[in-house]
Order: C-alpha cells, then sequence, then structure tokens
C-alpha cells in the first residue's frame, strides 16, 4: 500500500497538471457575475505570486458593473478614434522567424475560431474589438505597475502575478484572458479609474465564467516540443 503522505502528493501533482492544462484563453463569458468572496479567494492565490526583492509591485483594481461599461463604451471610442496612450510600445512587426510563425498560426487560429476569413477586413475589426467588450466579461482585473528603471524586471513580477491570478481562476471554476490589447489604452483607462500617472499598465485580465458555446472558445492553441525550446546542460 502506498504511504498516505504519497497519494496526496500524487492527487495534489494531478490536480495541479489539470489545472494548468484546462487554463486557456476565454474569448467569450457568460453574464454571470462572480462573487466577492469568490473574488478575493483569487486575489488572495495570486498575491502569492513571487517577486524580484520581494516588492510585490502589483497594485491591483477590479472593475464591474456600471464602471465596467463606462469603461468598455470610453475604450470603444478611442480604439474608433485610433488614440492610443500606450504606457510601453508593442509591435508585433518585431516578431521574427519562429515567434513570427507562432504569432501567424494564433492570427490564423483564432480568425477561423470566430469563423473570419483573412480578407475580410471588416469581420478581423469586430472579432478584435471584442476585446474592448472585455468578451462579455462581468469583470476586469488590471494589476497596475510602480515604474523602476527600464521595468524589465517588474514587468516579469507583473506576468507572475498574473499568470498565478488566471491559475486561480480555472481552479475556481473560472476563466480568464490576459489582453494587452486593453494596455494600448493604459492612459484613458487611468484617467477613467481615477490611478495616477505613475503607476504603469501593461495588461489587463477580463474574467468571469466561460460560455462553452461562444465561437471564441472553440479553439485551443498548442505548444511546440521541449526539443524545440529547451537546452540541457551538464
Ligand atoms: C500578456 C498577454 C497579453 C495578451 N493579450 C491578448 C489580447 O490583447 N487579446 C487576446 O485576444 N489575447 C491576448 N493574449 C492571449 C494569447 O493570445 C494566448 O495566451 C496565447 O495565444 C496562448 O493561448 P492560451 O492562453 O489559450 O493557452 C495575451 C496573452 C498574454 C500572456
Amino acid at each position: 500500500m502506498e504511504p498516505e503522505i504519497l497519494k496526496q502528493t500524487q492527487q495534489g501533482l494531478y490536480i495541479f497538471k489539470e489545472v494548468l492544462r484546462s487554463r486557456t484563453s476565454c474569448r467569450g463569458f457568460l453574464d454571470t457575475p462572480v462573487s466577492e468572496n469568490t473574488i478575493t479567494s483569487v486575489l488572495e492565490d495570486a498575491k502569492l505570486a513571487p517577486s524580484n526583492c520581494n516588492t510585490q509591485p502589483w497594485e491591483t483594481h477590479i472593475i464591474s458593473g456600471n464602471k465596467l461599461k463606462e469603461l468598455s463604451e470610453a475604450l470603444l471610442r478611442e480604439n474608433n478614434a485610433e488614440r492610443f496612450t500606450p504606457d510601453f510600445s508593442f509591435d508585433t512587426n518585431e516578431y521574427h522567424d519562429r515567434y513570427k510563425e507562432r504569432y501567424f498560426n494564433l492570427s490564423k487560429t483564432h480568425y477561423d475560431g470566430f469563423r473570419v476569413k483573412r480578407e475580410d477586413k471588416e469581420g478581423r475589426k469586430e472579432v478584435s474589438d471584442l476585446n474592448y467588450t472585455f468578451f462579455n466579461a462581468p469583470h476586469v482585473a488590471i494589476p497596475f505597475m510602480p515604474s523602476f528603471g527600464d521595468n524589465v524586471r517588474v514587468g516579469g513580477d507583473i506576468g507572475m502575478y498574473g499568470q498565478t491570478f488566471l491559475l486561480s481562476l480555472t481552479a475556481h471554476g473560472l476563466a480568464g484572458i490576459p489582453q494587452t490589447a486593453l494596455g494600448f489604452f493604459a492612459g484613458t483607462i487611468r484617467e477613467i479609474l481615477n490611478v495616477p500617472s505613475e503607476l504603469k499598465m501593461l495588461f489587463g485580465i477580463s474574467f468571469g465564467y466561460a460560455d462553452p458555446n461562444s465561437p471564441g472558445n472553440s479553439f485551443k492553441l498548442g505548444r511546440d516540443p521541449l526539443s524545440s525550446n529547451v537546452t540541457f546542460h551538464q
């Protein structure tokens, strides 16, 4: 017979692997709001993320209800007017070689999932604009961050926080999607939420209950094998 502790460990590993493999970026949510208790529980998990020198550089805002509506209207308006106010540059033309290939593959899978043809510019914009209605999510989390030097390390910390938040959502039966698209309007978002300009924004996370029937949830992105990105030394 296996010792109890080993069984518990195996069960824990099994659950962890299940959570990890069922997390996926959700692009279609139900209206159903998430209870305050559950949101707090996810936030308690997310704050366990590691950070450089334990600086815990996340200043998280959760937006719901009327404020979310106001934010969505502002983002759609600013996006249509192409009034971008990002804190950090982002240019997909900078992707090269296999990174570019993976980006193209995501693009194709994504638009195929929404049944929009490559040449259908309007259809593609409609799908892309779903970012600004948060794919119908009832909540958005924005982990604002202080600015330190070139911000690379603090950006890494925010990434760790984001992934911990996303995995906790999955473990709670919820779904989420990190969105750089929201970061294109960091200035507008700060204004609406009354956040000081010292705090910067990389991405937001829309979250809630996944709508299993949404075309935005009809595809799953794969990953390349370890042989393409891991080198062992000894
Ligand atoms: C920091 C970050 C920002 C992202 N921004 C967006 C976004 O603005 N819009 C979007 O549809 N997906 C966005 N994604 C989701 C990625 O496309 C997705 O993670 C990737 O294709 C892998 O798919 P998966 O998350 O379902 O495994 C973002 C992901 C990350 C990590």
